[in-house]
């Protein structure tokens, strides 16, 4: 441990139970001071433990662990997924007219732009009635059937965006559970739906099984002519022709795309269906905001870089396991699930990029559920359990829903008091309650706040989650682009399923379990 990593633990033993509300008393400026703003986005980390002296060693720790260094690496098209030898470049599927990315001495986001053009002539054809479905009426329906990357970020986003969607209705189908594809398939007529297979391997058990279900499904309907109503998206065009796709209907991408990084190139081509081509630019113009500013704002500017200067103190110094993210906007409600494996499949590693052992805690656990709901369930434990979770609360000055403004204003009441009351608890000054009634407070909260939920500030949101994941994965020196953590389990999945030797080897719990089960 370095001399700033061993400053900033003793700092957080010696703050960490000191009552936040006093900072406030102390510098009436505190709010401007710990808070940052950029293109109408608003972080507010001033309800936190952090002073003065402890941002700037967290901002020495950014610089002794060369975030910038390896920022710059990522954006310029360096392979730093080195478990795997690649670049990581979803930044450039929101191009920056401005900046070139060179890989392999061509510049890949002249792909992007040709790219983003046959995913707009697509959806826009579909919208606009041109490419029809096999009795040549439009579509109304679109299915995206893919799992993790290649099912999270379209469904968030396309819920996020609902009051933005016309025409053609997007629907989400990733559980090889049959119940998933079942029930959606059963509230659709098969004569109208389009069905996307999205899959940046094409290998993946549940989306092929689900695929299935889905061709079969058309082809009951519509016969030999199911394959106007399929698309696929995927890196593998060896793999989706094999399937039987036609070439024009498959939206290729490269590996230089994470899956959980996806939701801004084919990925999203439900998205950009649902919302059209004009809200989808709009959806890239936000994420292209934050990546400037991550990339050029000075330290007390960058939201990307404060964001995780947060949570690394929270997780690393103060040694709290987990985030609640808790938005006061419905339409957010995937947002924690997007979230979970956006940061715990990126950064819940053991290794560092050497492959030696981390040295500290990596990844938290990520949860949530939007407010008010929460506030009905676990807001309990957040105020008066024995662990200390710090929340981060996303809220908007206006609605979609002008008729609704009353509950909007009440919505937003809800946000702001919860934050205050973790942080104040109930104060000395009241009358003093019994034990069970007390607040201890004194429990950290970041507020991001925004005008409204447009395509430009869901932009913006999603690529300052990306970049704080990718901040705290640099601090720690682990590689957040790779995910073997995910393989064993799939491995045994198959033994268990196909293999009665291997199955034979488990433990008695699992062969109980099986038997059981047959
Ligand atoms: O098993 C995990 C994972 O590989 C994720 O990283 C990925 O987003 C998901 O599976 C789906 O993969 P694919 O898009 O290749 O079907």
């Amino acid at each position: 441990m370095t001399d700033i990593w061993n400053d900033l633990t003793q700092r957080a033993e010696a703050v960490k139970t000191r009552p936040i509300i006093r900072l406030f008393d102390a510098d009436p400026a505190r709010f401007d001071a710990f808070s940052a703003q950029h293109d109408g986005l608003l972080l507010d980390f001033s309800k936190t433990n952090i002073d003065a002296q402890t941002l700037s060693a967290l901002q020495a720790l950014a610089t002794e662990t060369g975030v910038a260094a390896q920022r710059d690496a990522m954006f310029s098209g360096q392979a730093i997924n080195v478990t795997e030898g690649r670049s990581v470049l979803h930044t450039a599927l929101r191009p920056d007219p401005s900046r070139p990315v060179m890989v392999d001495g061509e510049d890949v986001t002249v792909g992007v732009r040709a790219s983003l053009d046959l995913m707009a002539g697509f959806a826009e054809g579909l919208r606009d009635g041109t490419i029809t479905a096999s009795d040549g009426q439009p579509f109304t329906d679109v299915v995206n059937i893919g799992i993790g990357g290649s099912d999270l970020g379209p469904a968030m986003a396309c819920r996020a965006l609902s009051p933005f969607i016309d025409r053609i209705t997007p629907h989400f189908v990733s559980n090889i559970d049959g119940a998933h594809i079942a029930d959606t398939l059963a509230a659709l007529d098969p004569q109208r739906t389009l069905v996307i297979i999205a899959s940046k391997t094409f290998t993946t058990i549940e989306t092929l099984t689900n695929a299935d279900t889905a061709v079969a499904w058309l082809k009951d309907a519509v016969g030999e002519q199911f394959g106007a109503h399929l698309a696929a998206v995927s890196t593998a065009e060896d793999r989706t022709s094999a399937y039987g796709i036609a070439p024009e209907r498959v939206f290729g991408f490269e590996d230089w795309v994470g899956g959980r990084y996806s939701l801004w190139g084919p990925v999203g081509l439900s998205v950009m269906i649902a919302i059209g081509p004009e809200h989808f630019s709009d959806l890239l113009a936000g994420a292209l905001s934050m990546d400037t500013n991550f990339l050029t704002a000075a330290p007390a500017e960058n939201l990307p870089l404060l964001f995780a200067l947060v949570g690394l103190w929270h997780n690393n110094f103060c040694g709290y396991e987990s985030r609640a993210v808790l938005p006061y906007d419905q339409r957010l409600g995937l947002l924690p699930a997007y979230l979970q494996q956006l940061d715990m499949e990126s950064n819940g590693k053991h290794t560092t990029k050497d492959g030696t052992p981390v040295a500290g805690m990596t990844g938290p656990i990520v949860w949530g559920e939007p407010g008010t709901n929460g506030q009905h369930a676990f807001y309990q434990l957040l105020h008066q359990g024995t662990r200390i979770v710090p929340a981060e609360f996303l809220i908007a000055a206006q609605s979609h829903e002008p008729g609704l403004q009353h509950q909007h204003e009440i919505l937003k009441a809800n946000c702001l008091a919860q934050a205050e009351a973790l942080m104040v608890g109930t104060q000395q000054d009241d009358p003093q309650p019994s034990p069970e009634r007390r607040f201890d407070g004194n429990r950290p909260s970041v507020t991001i706040a925004y005008q409204q939920l447009t395509p430009f500030v869901l932009g913006q949101l999603v690529a300052l989650y990306e970049h704080r994941v990718f901040v705290e994965g640099a601090v720690w020196g682990i590689n957040s682009f790779d995910q073997f953590g995910v393989e064993l389990g799939k491995k045994m999945a198959k033994d268990v399923q196909n293999d009665p030797e291997a199955m034979a080897q488990m433990s008695a719990s699992t062969r109980g379990l099986s038997a059981f089960l047959a």
